[in-house]
């Protein structure tokens, strides 16, 4: 398709300037597009879905219908931020879906890390569909394709949600964001009015924390692993870490040490650090955290996370470990 291909002439946006003349001249384009019609989006509060709702805010206002999928597996306060910053901030049009029972009970003793990625999309896409078929006046998809997944792929993510809908849900594609790379996306959402907090974000896999509660997910590990994930996140800003590097989070296993506390002995999980650098995650390399930075995150994290007794370094560069541990 001609129009999935970026023109020679297209100019790479890194100023605010052409930030808002790429936003004018999509606005112009999506009203164009869908005129009074309504518009449906997956809203997971990653950069990509993130921009392209606040563009079709401005666009189309409340014509834009965002459903929000809590998965159960989100980070410390993700969710609550989506709310916040479209629901009460902009005036989206938002439904919020907290499906984390549904997600949490299908996963329940399912360890093999391929069958819970599985189970999570697919679920999703059964989450989403229920919603849609709520909704009868819907006549366009919207999604946070980018350029990167037109190249890389074969379409995945441009075909994700629609490949998943049933045969009888036939929504037009409104993809405004899909001829910009990732850093024109920062740019543009940064325009938008975004914080940078949203803009700037580190990768998350599609699974989310799910991946990183390794093994069968108990509910009670998960809350450690979130718990323990928000302080490294709140202690790498703190010390401009989160700035410097690309990927930071915490995995952990399901296997329990012996430890101390409060003078008794208590079993605990460790939580591992991983802090990667690397341009096109294809490879990556470890990023040096100084001792004390080290040493106030394990101090925090085995005092303030139930659960979690030691607190461990991953120094292993990809290869030969992968990013994510399972
Ligand atoms: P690995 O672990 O393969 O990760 O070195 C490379 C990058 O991909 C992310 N990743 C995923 N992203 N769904 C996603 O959307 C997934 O199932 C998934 N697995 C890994 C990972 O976080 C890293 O940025």
């Amino acid at each position: 398709m001609s129009n999935d291909v970026r023109p020679d002439s297209m100019e790479r946006i890194t100023t605010l300037e052409l930030a808002n003349a790429f936003i004018d001249e999509q606005v112009a384009e999506v009203r164009k597009q869908v005129g009074d019609k309504k518009v449906l989006l997956a809203l997971s509060g990653g950069v990509d879905s993130s921009v392209v709702a606040a563009l079709l805010i401005k666009a189309i206002g409340k014509q834009l219908i965002c459903v929000h999928v809590n998965h159960g597996l989100m980070r410390k306060g993700e969710s609550e931020q989506v709310i916040e910053i479209f629901q009460n901030g902009l005036d989206a049009n938002l439904i919020y879906i907290d499906a984390t029972d549904r997600f949490l009970s299908l996963l329940d003793g399912v360890s093999d890390p391929e069958k819970k990625r599985k189970i999570i999309g697919g679920e999703f896409i059964v989450v989403f569909d229920e919603e849609a078929r709520k909704l009868t006046d819907v006549d366009f998809l919207a999604q946070g394709t980018i350029y990167p997944d037109i190249l890389e792929s074969d379409g995945v993510k441009a075909h994700h949600n629609v490949g998943g809908l049933p045969e009888d849900m036939k929504f037009e594609l409104v993809e405004p964001i899909k001829l910009l790379y990732k850093d024109e996306v920062r740019v543009v959402g940064k325009a938008l009015g975004l914080p940078a907090e949203m803009v700037d974000r580190q990768p998350f896999p599609g699974p989310g924390l799910g991946v990183r509660c390794l093994g069968a997910i108990t509910r009670d590990r998960l809350e450690a692993l979130r718990e323990a994930d928000a302080i490294l996140r709140e202690e790498f800003d703190n010390c401009g870490l989160s700035k410097k590097v690309w990927q930071y989070f915490i995995a952990v296993p399901d296997m329990k040490s012996v430890g101390v506390r409060d003078d008794k002995r208590y079993e605990g999980w460790p939580a591992i650090i991983r802090a990667v650098n690397t341009k096109d995650a294809m490879t990556a390399t470890i990023e040096e955290i100084p001792y004390e930075v080290l040493h106030k995150i394990t101090n925090r994290i085995t005092t303030e996370v139930e659960g979690i007794n030691r607190v461990l370094l991953d120094l292993t560069p990809k290869p030969t470990g992968t990013i994510e541990w399972e």
